[in-house]
């Protein structure tokens, strides 16, 4: 493996028939040898490129602009802007990162209904045009700021199977968009589209196809005030792991059906997402060390022998936790389980037990209840699909530092981002080999597959 720091971020190249799974492996050996054995993160790169040629297979009319919030790593909106996605800011920060990498403005919009003052000002003097909005205050505020800004009224949706719900915070209802539409026209601004978001973490593909249709009617509306419509954001809400309840492709074909029917290809609107957990949650691979253990004994274990069961209880202790890592448990509602590092015997005793994390607080609980087998202080455990929303609002609280970060990508995989940043995507002939090659590149694992006890889900 050597690194490549000539680009806009460091990561190694893989050796050929190596993949990102190796590397964990290769990082746990190193580690295994000296007692710093700090948790580490292994992100493969090509696992973004590989999802962006899955979306542009699924969704050819949707433009994503990557929602900066679910990762903001350098490395992964670098790889991205590469391969020409837009993106959503939600903040002046935001807007600054993805523009130090020579991002046109044109390719962001700021995603944000509620924003700073200053921060609609940085946007004007930016360059950033296209902005949501759900209210009457946001308009007068955009209106005395940001002269040139191209608006996009964000409309609520039934977002109540979503993991995490957003509509109980941002979007207009229907019924009172007429109102902020001809306030607009008052105000002498410029909406030029619609946009929504069904929820982070969508269980329902119904929700999209609502939504579109909602759309619809607000686009009406904006036509008839003689507003310009012509951009349509469908938001986010796609998963980011082939083990979440609802497949992408099931979701594809709903949107597309109803882009159809509500937005056909001749109507001349642009059709743009914001999705954040489908590009990068699966790219991430999460390493902690168990740091400490405590055993608890059944008081009245007699009963539990005659069932065959374990009469004790196990706690681990691990170097990342909820104020690390672990917070989208608390703000993601996500469940992680691991998978063990060293292979288990086939007849070994697995164990009631809990997994906690570093800090001194009692809240700072990984997982609940879990069957894993006696395991010591100094063994590995792993965590996959840890890339959305993890990283990103993490803390230091208690003195416990991030985790190490690795970026890897194979040969193929950075000539291939390099040839779609000079020529574009392949043709839609030449996809499904590019497609083929790029997912081949990532071997199978070293790791022991997970049993089904300890099976790692992240929705
Ligand atoms: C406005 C907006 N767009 C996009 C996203 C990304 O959503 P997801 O990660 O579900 O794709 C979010 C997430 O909170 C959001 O608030």
């Amino acid at each position: 493996m050597n690194t490549n720091a000539s680009s806009e971020f460091e990561f190694s190249f893989l050796d050929e028939g190596f993949s990102a799974r190796d590397i964990v492996e290769q990082k746990i050996n190193e580690s295994s040898s000296t007692d710093d054995r700090d948790a580490f993160y292994v992100c493969d790169l090509g696992d973004v490129l590989k999802k962006h040629l899955r979306w542009v297979r699924a969704l050819p009319r949707i433009t994503p602009f990557y929602a900066v919030k679910c990762n903001d790593s350098r490395a992964v909106v670098a790889t991205l802007a590469s391969l020409g996605t837009g993106f959503d800011c939600a903040s002046k920060t935001e807007i600054q990162l993805v523009q130090s990498l020579g991002v046109d403005p044109s390719r962001i919009i700021y995603a944000n209904p509620c924003k700073q003052v200053s921060q609609i000002k940085y946007a004007s003097a930016h360059g950033v045009q296209m902005m949501t909005f759900d209210s009457e205050v946001e308009l007068m505020k955009v209106a005395r700021c940001h002269e040139n800004a191209k608006l996009v009224l964000r409309i609520a949706t039934d977002d109540s199977k979503a993991m995490c719900r957003l509509s109980v915070k941002f979007g207009a209802q229907l019924k009172a968009c007429r109102g902020l539409l001809e306030r607009a026209k008052d105000l002498g601004l410029d909406v030029v589209g619609v946009s929504f978001h069904v929820g982070s973490g969508c269980t329902d593909p119904q929700t999209y196809s609502q939504a579109i249709a909602d759309a619809r009617c607000v686009f009406d509306m904006g036509v008839e005030l003689d507003f310009n419509m012509d951009l349509l954001d469908i938001g986010g809400g796609f998963p980011g792991s082939d083990d979440a309840e609802l497949k992408f492709e099931e979701i594809t074909v709903v949107i597309n059906t109803a882009l159809d029917k509500y937005f056909p290809p001749d109507a001349g609107v642009k059709v743009i997402a914001e999705p954040g957990r489908f590009y990068v949650a699966s790219a991430y691979t999460l390493v902690v060390n168990i740091i400490a253990k405590k055993v608890l004994m059944d008081d009245d274990s007699s009963s539990d022998e005659d069932e065959g069961t374990s009469d004790r209880t196990l706690m681990y202790y691990v170097n990342d936790g909820v104020y690390g890592s672990f917070n989208c448990i608390l703000y993601d509602h996500a469940h992680c389980l691991p998978i063990l590092h060293k292979k288990p015997k086939p007849d070994e005793t697995m164990y009631p037990c809990s997994i906690w994390g570093p800090t001194c607080d009692g809240l700072d609980r990984i997982v609940e209840q879990c069957d894993l087998p006696d395991l010591q202080v100094g063994d590995w455990l792993v965590f996959e699909n840890m890339g959305a929303y993890t990283v990103a609002a993490s803390s230091t609280f208690n003195g416990f530092q991030r985790p190490d970060m690795h970026y890897v990508m194979s040969r193929h995989v950075w000539q291939h981002v390099q040839e779609i940043n000079i020529k574009g995507l392949p043709s839609p002939a030449e996809m499904t080999s590019a497609f083929e090659m790029v997912a081949c590149c990532s071997r199978s694992t070293c790791l022991e597959l997970p049993s089904k006890q300890c099976q790692t889900r992240v929705v």
